[in-house]
């Protein structure tokens, strides 16, 4: 079993949407996966309940019950969980980053967003785990992406070769209850997914 974790300090930088599409291609390739929700906002378990598919288990959970919980997936033979989790709350972040075998840390290619990183690897580097920082909402044209991987080169850390783009996919999957493989297969934002997801599984192994 590999657990992932996600995590940024900062609100809107698409831990919830990393989380969910992550999960659903693991299960699309033949694994038990469990997405764990930290965030007492609950997105990831909303998101579930307007869904009409069992799989991925989203199970919503207080970080003090995080251990129990993921002794409790691989019990029931999980072989993927992927931890969404809260922005602002330091010590469930440092307590899914210690159980996670991977720490994926997403980032939006703002300024804002770039200087904000910089408490999340603190943190991680705190757990020992590894971990990447991943660039997400990426807009189409410009040179934002490129600006924000070489501030990213300016922190000790990965930066993870697949970006996610800013794409409308994204978007409307999750109000559908759907991942963007459901929702358009053939998507551009289906790509990126599967590739983070390959890339990903290749970190872990
Ligand atoms: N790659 C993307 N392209 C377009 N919109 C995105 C993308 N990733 C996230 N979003 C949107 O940005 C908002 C914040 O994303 P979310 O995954 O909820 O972030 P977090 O969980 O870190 O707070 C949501 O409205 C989501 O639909
Ligand atoms: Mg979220």
């Amino acid at each position: 079993m590999k657990i992932i974790a996600i995590l940024s300090q900062k609100g809107g930088a698409g831990k919830t949407t990393l989380a969910i599409n992550l999960a659903v291609v693991a299960s699309q390739s033949n694994n038990e996966s469990v997405i764990i929700d930290l965030d007492p906002q609950a997105s990831s378990a909303n998101w579930h309940d307007s869904r009409n598919l069992e799989s991925p288990v989203v199970v919503s959970a207080q970080p003090a019950r995080l251990k129990n919980i993921i002794d409790a997936a691989m019990e029931n033979g999980a072989d993927f969980i992927f931890i969404d989790t809260a922005p602002h709350s330091e010590s469930a972040s440092l307590a899914a980053a210690r159980a996670a075998d991977y720490v994926l840390i997403p980032c939006r290619p703002a300024i804002l967003d770039l200087r904000a990183i910089g408490n999340t690897i603190d943190l991680v580097k705190l757990s020992g785990t590894k971990a990447a920082v991943v660039l997400t909402c990426v807009p189409p044209r410009g040179s934002l992406a490129q600006e924000a991987a070489e501030a990213v080169s300016s922190y000790d850390v990965v930066l993870c070769p697949i970006q996610i783009g800013q794409r409308a996919d994204f978007v409307h999957s999750i109000t559908s209850g759907q991942s963007v493989h459901e929702y358009d297969k053939k998507g551009k934002a289906a790509k990126e997914t599967d590739a983070l997801y390959k890339w990903l599984i290749k970190q872990v192994k």
